[in-house]
């Protein structure tokens, strides 16, 4: 098959496309889903939260169900639903007992919400850098952002596979800190025999429309702490409300938001679990149909999985090597766009270069936290703090949007095959 494609005029240059379908757009749901949203619709009870103390406080039938099914698969004590994994990210900043000013450890290679839920209460992310294989925190770049404000660690396991964490909990245990795990990409992903998000202190997941399985809109955070348990519930429905009703936590530091999931998403997400292992093999098949296809191009990385791990593909991460390649990812990434390769990325803005933080005024011409009086300490969000991540982003990442499309065999053929065609004529997209 891929034999004769190097001889192919590249459709960069009016050649014939490679890749000559139309894809679908990824869509997990079915009947189940439309019969469970229906069946809930016909009840007119959308949602059956109480802000006052009651049974109600915790949510409405489907709220818990779906939370026993979370805390089953996920093998955790406890599994709370929220509205986003963003209100997710916040409670769980919030439920450790962070106070502003307080330093928490992130990485700059992540969707902004990571950081920006460390900045809700008025603490301050300190950015680390990151592996440069598996494109999560490297404990390293950690240890060395310690400082005696530190509090905690905020660990993304980035494209669908958990971060380093042993490594992790062992700075953690040395250095008296909290891990929160952003595992938004990364549902049923194994680290070491336990599911990614599981092993930090809170950890949790997106339910978005772009994740394996979504509700729409929505996120789960699982512990298994029950008092940080009993603060996610009170950061998600008005904590303030309950407070003096409660005396079971120390709630000195909750405020409480309306981060509330619906019924009929709970009811959706009933379903969308149950499909969960199987939609996560079937992204792993076409994962290494991938590795099998483009092994062999020089200078492309093929995904790099951590040991005694599975990785679930929310992207397909993919690396250039600019000692080979005599090109740029601009061009490439136009190349295969011009055969026809859909979802191609180039990953994300590192963090610590967004206006917000090269400005330090998020909160508008004041800019708490980092300039207030309880916290005159200076940030340092400089290009050059985390020299890997900015690599990736300047010039050596690219990916295939895999969570994006309904891919079969067939198309992932098509996709190789346009890959196999581009690097074969590279030397046109020299320089
Ligand atoms: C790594 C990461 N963290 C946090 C979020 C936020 O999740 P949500 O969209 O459910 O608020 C996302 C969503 O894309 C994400 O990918």
């Amino acid at each position: 098959m891929k034999s004769n494609i190097n001889d192919h005029q590249l459709a960069l240059f009016g050649g014939d496309k490679e890749v000559k379908c139309t894809f679908e757009k990824y869509n997990p749901h079915s009947q189940e889903e439309i019969d469970a949203a229906t069946e809930v619709a016909k009840t007119g009870v959308l949602s059956n939260y109480l802000a006052g103390w009651s049974e109600n406080f915790y949510g409405g039938k489907k709220v818990k169900e779906f939370e026993r099914d979370c805390r089953d698969f996920f093998k955790v004590k406890h599994a709370i639903t929220f509205n986003s994994w963003t209100s997710g990210l916040v409670a769980a900043v919030g439920a450790i007992g962070i106070e502003p000013g307080d330093e928490i450890i992130v990485t700059p290679w992540t969707m902004a919400a990571t950081a920006t839920a460390i900045l809700h209460w008025n603490a301050i992310p300190v950015f680390a850098d990151i592996e440069e294989d598996m494109f999560c925190l490297d404990p390293k770049s950690v240890e060395k952002n310690i400082t005696k404000y530190t509090k905690a660690i905020l660990s993304v396991d980035i494209f669908g596979q958990s971060a380093n964490m042993s490594k992790l909990k062992e700075i953690a245990a040395n250095n008296n800190l909290k891990i929160i795990s952003d595992t938004a990409q990364a549902p049923a992903a194994l680290y070491k025999g336990s599911y990614a998000g599981t092993i930090a202190d809170i950890g949790g997941f997106s339910l978005n429309c772009h994740k394996h399985i979504h509700t729409g809109e929505g996120g789960i955070a699982v512990t298994n702490n029950d008092d940080l348990a009993e603060r996610l519930c009170l950061i998600r429905n008005h904590a303030e409300v309950v407070a003096s009703e409660m005396g079971r936590v120390d709630i000195s530091n909750l405020i409480g938001h309306n981060f509330r999931l619906g019924e009929i998403e709970c009811a959706i997400g009933i379903e969308q679990l149950k499909k969960l292992k199987e939609l996560v093999r079937v992204r792993q098949e076409l994962a290494e149909q991938l590795n099998d296809g483009l092994k062999g191009l020089k200078g492309l990385i093929t995904p790099v999985v951590r040991n005694n791990c599975t990785h679930v593909y929310y992207a397909y991460p993919l690396r250039l090597d600019f000692g080979i390649i005599n090109s740029n990812r601009e061009t490439i990434i136009k190349a295969l766009r011009a055969e026809g390769v859909p979802g191609l990325g180039s990953g994300y803005i590192n963090l610590h270069l967004l206006p917000m933080y090269q400005k330090k005024i998020a909160y508008g011409n004041s800019g708490f936290p980092w300039n207030s009086d309880i916290c005159k300490r200076n940030i340092n969000y400089q290009k050059g703090i985390c020299p890997i991540a900015e690599k990736l982003q300047d010039s050596d990442y690219m990916c295939i949007e895999i969570c994006a499309y309904d891919f079969n065999e067939k198309n992932i053929s098509m996709i190789i095959n346009a890959f196999h065609k581009v690097w074969g004529n590279i030397e046109q997209l020299r320089l």
